[in-house]
């Protein structure tokens, strides 16, 4: 089994000992691999927000660098961690221009056979949950197993300190003990309904999402996930619902 962490925290302090921690419960009695990846250390330039990935297509991004390494990466792992420092109470810069350059997926979600944690450390619980939220949608077509916030505060007690260390360990065998599972990825319905919005956006405004409509018209991925006939049908109707709510101008 080999692990993906993805950790924007520009030292090896706090994010890069709890990922240690993980591996280490992992290697306990598994046979996994551990790929390291520091956003620091790697071409990821900054978003200019120019659009493009969004209407004309990924390939189209005028930043040449290593973007596509990172989905590379991703696609040979089974399972990746997404980890980030919490500043300001939110993921740090770098990891936010993680998201911003790979905000596509929203619209065009893939990774259908990976599993995910997301990790943030943080001085206090204040953050955590913004931070985590937007570092789950990262997880783009596949599945986040994990979300844990680690709090390292200097001023914190013993009893914290071993609190927050027995907090780790206990969401490291679980993520563990998820990733030994098999992995069929069954979509929520919830998921369903978000990404049929995208498919009927890309059919009434052709012209202005061409990688979102090619997409959707090339490659079925609700066909693809083996839904169930009902459930087709219920997405048929809400996609049609959709497109007539888009066509007279009310969504
Ligand atoms: C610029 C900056 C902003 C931070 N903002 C917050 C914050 O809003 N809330 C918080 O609890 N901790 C905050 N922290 C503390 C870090 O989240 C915490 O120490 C984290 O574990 C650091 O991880 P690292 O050792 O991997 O860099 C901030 C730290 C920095 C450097």
């Amino acid at each position: 089994m080999k692990i993906l962490a993805i950790i924007s925290s520009p030292r090896k302090k706090n994010t890069y000992n709890a990922i240690k921690t993980i591996e280490s419960i992992h290697k306990e009695k598994n046979d996994c691999e551990y790929e390291y990846l520091f956003l620091k250390n790697i071409d990821l330039k900054c978003c200019n927000g120019c659009h493009l990935c969004l209407t004309k297509g990924e390939e189209k991004c005028p930043l040449k660098d290593d973007r596509d390494t990172i989905i590379n990466k991703i696609e040979s792992s089974d399972g990746v961690i997404l980890a980030s420092p919490n500043h300001s109470m939110n993921v740090n810069w770098r990891m936010k221009n993680f998201i911003d350059r790979f905000s596509y997926l929203l619209h065009r979600p893939r990774y259908f056979h990976q599993r995910f944690m997301v990790l943030i450390t943080s001085g206090s619980y204040r953050g955590i949950k913004e931070a985590t939220n937007a570092l789950a949608i990262m997880a783009s077509g596949g599945k986040v197993i994990s979300k844990i916030g680690v709090m390292n505060s200097p001023g914190m007690n013993d009893t914290k300190k071993n609190k927050q260390s027995k907090k780790l360990r206990r969401e490291a065998k679980k993520f563990v003990k998820k990733m030994k599972k098999p992995f069929n990825f069954k979509p929520t319905f919830g998921y369903l309904v978000w990404f049929s919005a995208f498919k009927a956006m890309s059919q009434v405004n052709e012209n202005e999402s061409i990688a979102d409509h090619e997409y959707y018209s090339n490659k079925d991925f609700f066909i693809e996930m083996n839904l169930k006939l009902g459930q087709k049908f219920v997405l048929k109707t809400f996609q049609a619902i959709f497109r007539g709510l888009l066509k007279i101008g009310l969504v």
